[in-house]
């Protein structure tokens, strides 16, 4: 079933350092909920240590065009990214998000977010194509990209291996004059 688009606001905003502990603690902590969908099929340990780092990093850093947070209703429930495929200028823009606290998921957000994320990407870059990667266990994240209008454009049978049992790659994409705006609630 369609989930309702959320009632409560969803915004994108720039990182603030008031928000560095709670992005810290839900990036850092090793149990989270969110780890088991988020490309588990790299080893934890190694994960734990690129989390750490990247924590260090967003308290040394400032925020940035390429990576907001996710604010609903004034809390911050996750971050979106994104990135340029090189080379520079060739108008390919790989997109990431992250909702830490599985208390959100499943109700709309995601969708409000990565829709405002693509359209903040069309507004600010040269993007021509947009992509979004994952796995074929994330059932949510595949729905998400296609309510959106994302289609698949590649797939690599059983090249993700997770608890035993092998899934499938997935990549979609989007192009520029294929986005109908953000779906209405
Ligand atoms: C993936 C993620 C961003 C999706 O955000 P979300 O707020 O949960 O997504 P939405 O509620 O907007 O949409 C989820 C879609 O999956 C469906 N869905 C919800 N719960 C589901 C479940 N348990 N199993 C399968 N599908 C489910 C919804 O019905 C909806 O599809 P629809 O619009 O076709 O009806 C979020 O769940 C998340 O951050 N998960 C953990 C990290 C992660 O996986 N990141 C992506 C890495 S590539």
């Amino acid at each position: 079933m369609t989930p309702a688009l959320p009632s409560l606001p969803v915004t994108l905003r720039d990182r603030r350092t008031s928000d560095l502990p709670i992005l810290t603690r839900w990036l850092t902590d090793p149990a989270a909920e969110w780890r088991r969908w988020d490309a588990p099929y790299f080893p934890a340990a190694g994960t734990t240590r690129t989390m750490e780092a990247y924590a260090d990093y967003l308290a040394a850093h400032g925020p940035d065009a390429d990576e907001q947070v996710i604010d609903v209703d004034g809390v911050v429930v996750g971050m979106v990214n994104r990135s340029e495929e090189e080379p520079e200028g060739g108008g390919w823009w790989d997109l990431g998000i992250l909702i830490y606290d599985p208390a959100y998921w499943g109700g709309g957000v995601g969708t409000r977010a990565l829709g405002l994320w693509v359209q903040d990407t069309l507004d600010w870059t040269d993007a021509h194509v947009l992509t979004v990667t994952t796995w074929g266990g994330n059932e949510r994240m595949l729905r998400l990209g296609k309510r959106l209008g994302f289609r698949e454009c590649a797939r690599v049978r059983q090249a993700r291996l997770w608890e035993g049992v092998r899934y499938d790659s997935v990549q979609l994409d989007l192009l520029r004059g294929e986005w109908r705006g953000l779906p209405q609630p």
